[in-house]
């Protein structure tokens, strides 16, 4: 664990960078850091790893002061990962993954395996090992910075905006990366960004800080969607916030029906009069196949014989609420069908049950 105790750093010039911040970092959790420009992001991180000395307070790793560990120590715990990467342009890719395990005085070969066996846990083709820096693109360089941070294994990971340099689409993929690799390595992350979509994206808590380095709100991101603290938080946050809080809440809530699920091969005189105007036909393996409308199904046969109209699907349980509500604007019906994790439907969630469980977030929210 990271302890920020009333840290306070003042530059020469008089700059109050970060003001009397007080904070925890849980170990093996990722913390993001957001805010405006200047509002001591940077400056935080850079006091955990000493790279600047606060003038007031204390930063305290695992109960231990940072300031009475040398920096070199100090800094083998700990991975530093900032935007466009910083590799050293003239070693090779293997090479300044391994630059931290040569500095640890590793023999060249171990620590060259262990850089190979990064570049493919960050989703790297091992052939760019041999190639400079300026041989691969943005995205590539960015994860070989990941790498390198991991490449000792520190317990701590700092990120300064490493993903503010690349296009949206391979930033995407950058952060599901980075997910994917914490859901393994469960290291204490501190990202830095001033991209409120990333910090509600990775961040287990999210620290919104405000320009002279005070702390506005520390909250999940569920909470900060839904109960700002201030005006401050409430702006910073931009439009949509009901709409994207749905993305952490579970679609378990929602109420489903099974009697709007037909399977395709039933004799419609006996779904004819079912309640309903929509109803969901399903293959012999529960499979979801589309919507018929009970006025549209064939005076005989079976449902399979009408056109099926568009559905969309949410896994219930696993899916958000907002999922859920996606889906049910892809189909004609107005209603989403849900699925279990193989695919099977298990039920259908109606505009009616999709409100009541809209209803019952919304209770929930200030501001
Ligand atoms: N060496 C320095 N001397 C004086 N002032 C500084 C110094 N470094 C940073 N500052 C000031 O401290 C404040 C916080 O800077 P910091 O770099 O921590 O902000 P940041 O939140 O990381 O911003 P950005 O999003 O633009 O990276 C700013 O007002 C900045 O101008
Ligand atoms: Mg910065």
């Amino acid at each position: 664990m990271i302890t920020f105790s009333g840290v306070t750093k003042r530059y020469a010039d008089g700059t109050v960078a970060v003001d009397d911040l007080s904070l925890e970092v849980p170990t093996g959790e990722i913390t993001v850091f957001v805010g405006p420009s200047g509002c001591g992001k940077t400056t935080s991180l850079r006091m955990i790893n000493r790279m600047i000395d606060p003038t007031g307070g204390r930063i305290l790793l695992d109960g231990a002061d940072v300031t009475t560990i040398d920096p070199p120590t100090l800094r083998r715990g700990i991975g530093y990962v900032i935007q466009q990467a910083g590799l050293f342009p003239h070693r090779k890719i293997v090479d300044n993954v391994a630059t931290v395990p040569y500095l640890l005085g590793w023999d060249r070969k171990k620590a060259r395996d262990r850089a190979m066996e990064l570049l493919e846990r960050v989703g790297l083709d091992p052939k760019l090992a041999g190639r400079y820096p300026f041989q691969l693109s943005g995205g590539q360089q960015q994860r070989v910075g990941v790498a390198r941070a991991l490449a000792a294994d520190p317990p701590v990971l700092l990120m300064d905006e490493p993903f503010s340099a690349v296009d949206p689409i391979v930033r995407a993929s950058l952060q599901e990366e980075l997910l994917r690799l914490q859901a393994e390595l469960h290291k204490t992350i501190v990202f830095v960004t001033h991209d409120i979509d990333e910090a509600v994206k990775l961040g287990d808590r999210v620290a919104v800080l405000r320009v002279g380095g005070r702390l506005a709100q520390l909250d999940t991101p569920a909470t900060l969607l839904a109960r700002p603290a201030d005006d401050f938080v409430r702006e910073f946050l931009g439009r949509d916030r009901g709409i994207r809080r749905l993305s952490f809440i579970s679609s378990a809530g929602i109420r489903l029906r099974t009697d709007l699920l037909v399977p395709a091969s039933a004799d419609v005189s006996s779904v004819r009069d079912a309640d309903g105007a929509w109803l969901a036909v399903v293959d012999a393996e529960d499979r979801p196949l589309g919507w018929v409308a009970a006025k549209d199904l064939p005076g005989s046969g079976t449902p399979a014989d009408a056109q099926l109209a568009p559905y969309g699907t949410f896994v219930a349980g696993r899916d958000s609420l907002r999922v859920a509500l996606d889906a049910t604007l892809l189909s004609p019906s107005g209603s989403a069908i849900a699925v279990d994790g193989a695919g099977k439907a298990v039920g259908v969630a109606t505009r009616e049950a999709l409100d009541e469980a809209l209803a019952a977030v919304a209770g929930d929210a200030r501001g």
